[in-house]
């Protein structure tokens, strides 16, 4: 396509126009805006996942809120996280029986039985939002049947989020490795004796994260220090443990090939939701890669992908791409702040938007959804 001297110039002034909306306008402020500061709307009136972030903001204090809000530098690959989804629309299909489509939600993650294809990804310091901190999560999860995912660096302990855990309850525990085998060995034994079921290595932090916003409060990464992080190294710790362990923060079909190769039975495609590398992609640019490059690797190994998904139609974009599983941090911390009852709700909420948006869409299964459900052509106009 050829652009004018005048559609160029349009663009500009098109684009310098368009703020940034950390969460688009539905209406919540005038709804709850007079809200003194402190408090939170009533759960039951949260319609969806961004009303949680604008009620966090509000109630937990700024050097909290600014922990979980923030994003690494000039926060570019935060915001296109966020906006990314937009840019690829639906190509609906009519016509189409999908009265089923909820009873299709129900997944296997690493051979375990789940509700929905989501997760919650591992976040460190619950803590800052309630007091139950990641028990919240823990019991939330438990109260939906869906994947919850420790952090490392959680408030509370490996062993006190074993104990909140519901008899059957399968979580999979994230963990940051220093070059210490005794020290990993002794944290993948106490990971085993928890009953977690997968490690999750988190490998897109090799160097300290570049936080702007949270410098201004002193509340940036966990994990500052430069990381050894090879492929030889996860293939030693493959033999340190019987767990399967899945690598967390894979950003290109390079290395999607070479955790196959080195036999991850997963991986996660993130950029840790933009807070370690500014211009880092979205996971749903790294999955367009993967599809369009070795669309294989998405049947070599299970995928999965987080960063930015707020609504049910951006998980539908993923899964059509051939995601296996959605994960999501900012949304329950955020929803934690009510507790283990707003973490449900949350949970409750977008599980009804993927099965109302798939209906819409016109997928009958959503395990039959494929890559023709989308049109993969950018608009550039978002
Ligand atoms: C407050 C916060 C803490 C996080 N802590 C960790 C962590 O300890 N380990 C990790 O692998 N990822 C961590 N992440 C990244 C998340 O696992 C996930 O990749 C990211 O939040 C997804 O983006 P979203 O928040 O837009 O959903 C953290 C993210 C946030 C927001
Ligand atoms: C998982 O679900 C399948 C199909 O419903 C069932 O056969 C299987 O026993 C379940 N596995 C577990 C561990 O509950
Ligand atoms: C903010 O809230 C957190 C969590 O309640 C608390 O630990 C912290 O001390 C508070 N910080 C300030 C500056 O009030
Ligand atoms: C490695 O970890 C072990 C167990 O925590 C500790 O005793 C030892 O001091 C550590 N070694 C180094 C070099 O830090
Ligand atoms: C893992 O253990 C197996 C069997 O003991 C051994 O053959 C292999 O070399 C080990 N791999 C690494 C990377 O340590
Ligand atoms: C994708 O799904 C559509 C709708 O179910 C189906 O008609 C089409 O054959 C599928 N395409 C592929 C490549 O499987």
């Amino acid at each position: 396509m050829r652009l004018s001297a005048l559609s160029l110039g349009f663009l500009s002034v098109a684009l310098a126009a368009r703020p940034f909306l950390n969460e688009a306008d539905t209406g919540i402020e005038d709804v709850f805006g007079a809200l003194p500061a402190g408090t939170l709307p009533e759960l039951s009136r949260i319609v969806g996942l961004s009303d949680f972030d604008w009620a966090a903001r509000r109630y937990l204090n700024i050097s909290a809120y600014t922990y979980y809000r923030n994003g690494a530098a000039g926060e570019w690959s935060y915001r296109n996280n966020l906006e990314v989804f937009h840019r690829f629309r639906f190509r609906p299909r009519v016509m189409v029986d999908i009265t089923n489509i909820e009873s299709t939600l129900p997944t296997t993650l690493l051979g375990h039985n789940f509700s929905a294809p989501f997760f919650i990804s591992p976040c460190a310091r619950g803590g800052l939002a309630h007091p139950e901190a990641e028990r919240g999560l823990v019991r939330g999860a438990a109260a939906e049947n869906i994947l919850y995912m420790p952090a490392l660096f959680a408030t509370l302990s490996i062993e006190d989020i074993a104990a909140a855990k519901t008899e059957d309850q399968v979580v999979f525990q994230q963990v940051y490795l220093d070059s210490n085998d005794t020290a990993t060995q002794l944290l993948f034994d106490r990971i085993e004796r928890s009953g977690a079921k997968a490690i999750i290595f988190t490998v897109d932090s090799a160097a300290d994260g570049n936080r702007h916003r949270a410098a201004r409060f002193g509340v940036g990464s966990a994990d500052s220090s430069y990381s050894l992080i090879t492929w030889d190294i996860y293939k030693q710790l493959q033999n340190m443990t019987s767990l399967p362990i899945i690598i967390k923060g894979i950003m290109s079909v390079e290395d999607a090939r070479g955790a196959v190769a080195a036999g991850a039975p997963a991986i996660i495609l993130s950029n840790h939701g933009g807070r370690q590398l500014d211009s880092s992609p979205s996971s749903l640019e790294v999955a367009l890669e993967i599809h369009e490059e070795a669309p294989e690797i998405f049947t070599q190994t299970e995928v999965y992908a987080d960063g930015g998904v707020r609504y049910g139609a951006d998980v539908l974009k993923l899964l059509a791409l051939g995601v296996r599983a959605v994960g999501l941090g900012r949304p329950f911390m955020f929803a934690n702040a009510y507790g283990a009852e707003g973490v449900q709700r949350a949970i409750q909420l977008l599980k009804r938007e993927i099965a109302i948006d798939a209906g819409n869409l016109g997928v009958a299964d959503l395990k039959a959804i494929n890559s023709s459900f989308v049109k993969w052509t950018p608009n550039l106009w978002l």
